[in-house]
C-alpha cells in the first residue's frame, strides 16, 4: 500500500488510474471501516482510503484533541484489506491556509445531529468535497451508522453534479447489537454492558412501525423514557423519511429511526432503516 500525505504526490500516484473507489475515514479503524474497504475492493480497480481527523467538523469542547489516533495499526488493517493507496494528509497539507470557502448544507444540517453539533455538517461537507477534488473517485463509500452524514453527502453530490456514485455501507454490530464506533472505546465496562439497549429500543420502534403504528411521537417519547430509566441522557430518538430525514409525510413508508444518547460521557449514535408496510385504512 502506498501512503501519501502531500496532495501533489497523491495526484501524481493517481494519474491515469481508472475506477477509483474511495473510503474517507478519520482513522481508529474498526470492523465497520474494514467492511467498507472490502466493499470498495469488490467494486473498483483502485481502492483509496484516507485518514484525516478534520478539525472543521468538531465543535468547541468536542473531542478533536482526544479523538483516538492509531495510525500504525490503521495502516496494517488497510493494507490487509487490500487498499492500494492511503491519503493521510497533515493538517497543513489539507488546510495550508485558513479555510474560508465552505459547503453550506441546507436546513437539515441544524436538525437531529446538527441541533447538537452546530456547524458539524458544514465541516464534513467541506472536507469531503475537498477530498473528492483531490482523489477524484468514481465511487465513494460511507457507513450508514452516520446516517445523516450519508444523506447530506449524497444530496450534496447530486445537487453539485459531482460525477461520483455515493454508496452506503451497512452498520457493523457487535454480537450483542451495539453498533461499532471509534467512540465505543470511551465506554467503561459497566456502560459497555448497558450500551446495546440503544439498538434494542430502536428495534422495538422499527418493529412497531413495520406492524403499522404511525404514532411516531409516542413511540419516540416511550423510547426516551426507557433509556432515561436506565441512565441514558437522550438527545433525540426520531422516526424520519430516509430520503431527506424530514418528519414522515402521510403514506411515506421508507423510513429510518435515528437516535443519539449519552451513556455517562460517551455519546452513542444508532439508526435502523424501516421499510414499513402500507396498511389499509
Ligand atoms: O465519517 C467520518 O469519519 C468523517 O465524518 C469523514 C466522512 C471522513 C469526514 O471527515
Amino acid at each position: 500500500m502506498q501512503i501519501h500525505s502531500a496532495i501533489p504526490d497523491l495526484r501524481a500516484a493517481l494519474n491515469n488510474r481508472r475506477g477509483i473507489v474511495f473510503v474517507p475515514t478519520m482513522g481508529n479503524l474498526h470492523a465497520g471501516h474494514i467492511a467498507l474497504m472490502a466493499q470498495a475492493r469488490a467494486r473498483g480497480d483502485t481502492v483509496v482510503a484516507s485518514i484525516f481527523v478534520n478539525r472543521l467538523q468538531f465543535g468547541l469542547g468536542e473531542d478533536f484533541d482526544k479523538y483516538p489516533r492509531t495510525f500504525a495499526e490503521d495502516c496494517e488493517k488497510l493494507s490487509a484489506a487490500g487498499v492500494d493507496l492511503l491519503f493521510a494528509p497533515a493538517e497543513n497539507d489539507l488546510y495550508p491556509e485558513t479555510q474560508q470557502y465552505y459547503v453550506d448544507p441546507p436546513e437539515i444540517q441544524s436538525q437531529l445531529e446538527g441541533a447538537f453539533r452546530p456547524g458539524h455538517f458544514r465541516g464534513v461537507a467541506t472536507v469531503v468535497l475537498k477530498l473528492f477534488n483531490i482523489v477524484r473517485p468514481e465511487v465513494a463509500l460511507f457507513g450508514k451508522k452516520d446516517y445523516q452524514q450519508l444523506m447530506v453527502l449524497r444530496n450534496m453530490t447530486r445537487q453539485l453534479a459531482l460525477p461520483i456514485e455515493i454508496v452506503g455501507g451497512e452498520t457493523v454490530r457487535a454480537d450483542d447489537g451495539l453498533a461499532l464506533s471509534s467512540r465505543n472505546g470511551y465506554l467503561t465496562p459497566a456502560e459497555r454492558a448497558e450500551a446495546p439497549r440503544l439498538h434494542r429500543v430502536l428495534r422495538g420502534i422499527s418493529d412497531a412501525v413495520r406492524n403499522g403504528r404511525r404514532d411516531f411521537a409516542k413511540l419516540e417519547s416511550e423510547a426516551v423514557a426507557e433509556l432515561g430509566r436506565n441512565g441514558w441522557k437522550t438527545d433525540y430518538v426520531a422516526v424520519r423519511q430516509q430520503v431527506d430525514l424530514r418528519v414522515p409525510q402521510p403514506g411515506n413508508t421508507v423510513l429510518v429511526v435515528l437516535a443519539a444518547s449519552r451513556l455517562g460521557k460517551p455519546r452513542l449514535l444508532d439508526n435502523i432503516e424501516i421499510q414499513a408496510v402500507q396498511h389499509e385504512r
